[in-house]
């Protein structure tokens, strides 16, 4: 095995990163730093604290990551509208390029050789921690436990937190949890019973949106304004990232807004199914639409269309760091120059839609569109050739195949 000097250990302050925590000081003898970063996973981030400090854990970083993550991660990503596989709007995706830039960050602050991830051997996040390290200081090592350790089971899991003296919640005796990644994003559910795609998911995997069905009675009218793509009040108050995506999720969750039961293809091809909750992104993601149907032109919205499934699956594969993807984001944020105004939305049992759109930038004529008498000059005699022309080649086609 490589000599490994001092490890940066990217960690929740939860069981299974506690026994990878444990694992690395025995494996390779050296000092290990723990990075805990609050993404707005909605957890208390002290406990992290006292059981890093329980192994003896000397540096212990507990960082707000919250802003960077809105404001430099999942709104560059609204700006293009970004849905992996039609539906996923990449909440646990999108994160993990930023846990990758800090753990970088402080390994090179505490001149540390490696860093590690709790990831495990058969998921998306592994791969994402390590192209990002790869494209931000490929000199540092990549240690992940989950493919390196013999540890094969929940049982043999346990075994070893005992044989350590890690504390196991009670909660965590039994069979294995469902697998939660959450974030100011979304929450992300996998595993367990969810497995089978068959099964329709319990009721409790949900954990920050009501059923649309028990959502109220009443829908709940809220206005959002834009300024350069990115959203930047509510109902006229302005806000920072975080907060604004705060408080979209309590709005969103209340009313049922942004559930999603997929199966998604995996970079590492296989297929699994998920539960998502994005209320807030979900909201965002129509109220931007609506602000960009008035104020991007024709043949620009649709080539922002166009590349969005090839800029989703960049970021959803891992490739946030990448040139093509710092190439198609220059695209899009040059779009987004007159994307400015204000979109109201109705929250209504599980859907947000847009009721009215405004902006200063609009391209929106309503002189030009009128089924009434314009005043601005539109020879109707333009759009006869106009079809006539289009129509030249489908008039040959025809002729010779017939119909
Ligand atoms: N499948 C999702 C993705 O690849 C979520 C992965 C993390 N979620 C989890 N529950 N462990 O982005």
């Amino acid at each position: 095995m490589t000599k490994i000097e001092k490890i940066v250990l990217s960690y929740s302050g939860g069981l299974d990163t506690s026994i990878i925590l444990k694992w690395l000081q025995e494996t390779y003898g050296c000092e290990v730093v723990t990075f805990t970063a609050d993404l707005g996973q909605g957890e208390e981030l002290e406990p992290a604290r006292a059981n890093a400090e329980m192994v003896g854990v000397k540096d212990i970083r507990i960082v707000d990551l919250r802003e960077e993550f809105v404001s430099d991660f999942v709104f560059p990503m609204l700006r293009a509208n970004a849905l992996y596989e039609g539906q996923y709007l990449l909440g646990s995706s999108i994160a993990r390029p930023l846990i990758a830039k800090h753990l970088v960050g402080i390994a090179r602050e505490v001149g540390a050789d490696a860093v590690a991830h709790g990831a495990t051997g058969k998921g998306n996040d592994q791969i994402r921690f390590e192209l990002a390290v790869n494209a931000l200081d490929p000199s540092i090592k990549v240690i992940a436990p989950w493919r390196q350790w013999n540890i094969r089971s929940r049982m043999q899991l346990l075994e070893y937190a005992e044989k350590h003296h890690i504390p196991v919640p009670s909660d965590k005796r039994g069979e294995a949890p469902f697998s939660i990644d959450a974030n100011l994003l979304h929450t992300s559910t996998e595993g367990k019973i969810l497995e089978n795609p068959a099964e329709v998911a319990p009721d409790h995997v949900y954990q920050r949106t009501v059923d649309p069905v028990d959502a109220p009675d009443t829908p709940e009218i809220v206005t959002i304004g834009f300024d350069w793509g990115d959203p930047v009040s509510v109902n006229g108050k302005s806000m920072t990232p975080a907060a604004l995506l705060t408080e979209l999720n309590g709005l969103g969750g209340r009313h049922g807004i942004g559930r999603l039961d997929l199966v998604e293809n995996r970079f590492i091809d296989m297929k699994s199914r998920g539960i998502y909750e994005t209320p807030g992104g979900t909201i965002l993601l129509t109220a931007h639409r609506g602000i960009e149907s008035i104020t991007l032109d024709r043949a620009a919205a649709h080539l922002k269309d166009e590349i969005m499934p090839r800029y989703a699956e960049l970021i959803y594969n891992g490739f946030w760091f990448a040139p093509e993807r710092e190439m198609l984001q220059a695209l899009i944020d040059h779009s987004q120059a007159f994307v400015s105004g204000e979109v109201t939305l109705r929250l209504y049992k599980g859907s947000a839609s847009v009721i009215s759109r405004a902006s200063p930038c609009s391209l929106y004529s309503a002189d030009l569109v009128t089924f009434e008498e314009s005043t601005i000059a539109f020879d109707h005699h333009d759009a006869e050739g106009f079809i006539r022309l289009n129509g030249l080649r489908l008039r040959s086609w025809v002729a010779r195949n017939g119909r």
